[in-house]
């Protein structure tokens, strides 16, 4: 793949991925348009896009959040500063195709595309990230300097993560289309020389506590538990204030009736993992065609995910939205096809199909061709 650098999948996962650094020189330059500054600064003013500017001004850091009005984008300097844009593939198509090309790695842990743009000087800092991330240039130039130590800790009262001491062991000025792989907790630092873009292609790594956290949760929902508290061999107490063992151990018995398995763990898996992230809103159809004009403009075009939408499937079950989807055993084949390729060809589909996906289209989960 020169994705990655002539590496086949295999080869890149056993021995860079989450282990070390890979530069790719020409990894990618198949882009269809190239999104301009006026075109992310316009991403960056909407107030269902994640944004933020970095700026190093006066020897201090500063970080400021969108959105952006435009008479403070106006105002940005020359040189030394940053803007970053989130989750571009939920908003420009051919960046979602960019971000898909990395569906060797599994959706559950394929994050999103972040574009950030700077002129000469911009930079957010020496520093680490908690997740894997691919760094590709996109027109300008930035040079990258990495570092396997990342012992010195973060600056204290700085508004953004930069490392205090950071000793670079390699450096490379980065150029259109070239790219870096970096894995969790690698320093690193950019600095753009010439204007231009850098395509951040983030991978998601829940931490152990908001999984178990929003496991909690989960079973929460779903614990129908039957019984009750009952002593009727109670004895008088004179210390009416006091816990006593019995009582403790009795709600032990009663915690022990939370069990969960590996079903339980799927489910939750299927459920969490397909939730919209916080400032995502599906858009549903205004004017929805009807199911039989909804089964013949896919007969002759086909469907597609909505690029804020994932759908992830476990043995038989297909999940959207957070929930488990209904539908007849035929439709599972399609919906796995769907949910892999993110799309189904134009074909005449089993009508089981189509419910379904009709029911997903007027959640807006879908979009037709
Ligand atoms: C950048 O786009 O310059 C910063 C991306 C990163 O360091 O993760
Ligand atoms: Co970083």
């Amino acid at each position: 793949m020169q994705l990655l650098g002539g590496l086949s999948p295999e080869e890149f996962l056993k021995e860079y991925w989450q282990k070390k650094p890979l530069l790719i020189r020409n990894a990618w330059d198949n882009f269809p348009e190239l999104i301009d500054y006026a075109r992310l600064s316009a991403l960056a003013q909407r107030d269902d896009v994640e944004s933020r500017i970095i700026e190093y001004k006066n020897q201090c850091w500063k970080a400021e959040s969108g959105p952006f009005h435009p008479a403070r984008l106006a105002r940005l300097p020359e040189t030394d500063w940053t803007i970053l844009v989130g989750n571009v593939n939920h908003l420009v198509p051919h960046i979602a195709e960019l971000l898909y090309q990395f569906n060797f790695l599994p959706y559950t842990r394929l994050d999103d595309l972040m574009i950030s743009y700077a002129p000469p000087g911009g930079s957010v800092g020496p520093h680490y990230d908690s997740y894997d991330v691919f760094l590709l240039q996109v027109s300008g130039k930035k040079r990258w300097q990495i570092s396997s130590d990342d012992a010195s800790g973060f600056i204290e009262d700085a508004p953004i993560r930069v490392l205090k001491d950071f000793n670079p062991e390699q450096e490379w000025i980065l150029e259109h289309g070239d790219m870096l792989y970096l894995p969790p907790m690698y320093a690193h630092h950019g600095v753009a020389i010439e204007p231009g873009m850098t395509y951040s292609i983030g991978f998601r790594a829940p931490k152990t506590q908001e999984i178990a956290g929003k496991f909690l949760e989960f079973l929460q929902d779903e614990l129908c538990l039957d019984g009750m508290y009952s002593d009727p061999d109670r004895q008088p107490t004179a210390k009416p204030a006091e816990i006593d063992n019995e009582f403790v151990a009795k709600m032990g018995e009663m915690l022990k009736n939370i069990t969960w398995n590996d079903d339980t763990v799927r489910r939750f898996v299927g459920s969490y993992f397909t939730e919209p992230k916080p400032h995502v809103f599906y858009d549903q159809p205004d004017d929805p065609i009807n199911i039989e004009d909804f089964a013949s403009a896919i007969s002759s075009g086909g469907i597609a995910i909505d690029a804020k939408a994932l759908m992830l499937y476990e043995s038989d079950r297909v999940y959207a939205n957070g929930e488990a989807l209904e539908f007849e055993p035929e439709a599972l084949p399609f919906l796995r096809q769907l949910a892999d390729q993110r799309k189904l060809p134009a074909a005449d589909y089993p009508e089981s199909l189509i419910t379904i996906l009709y029911e997903c289209y007027e959640y807006g989960y879908l979009q037709l061709s």
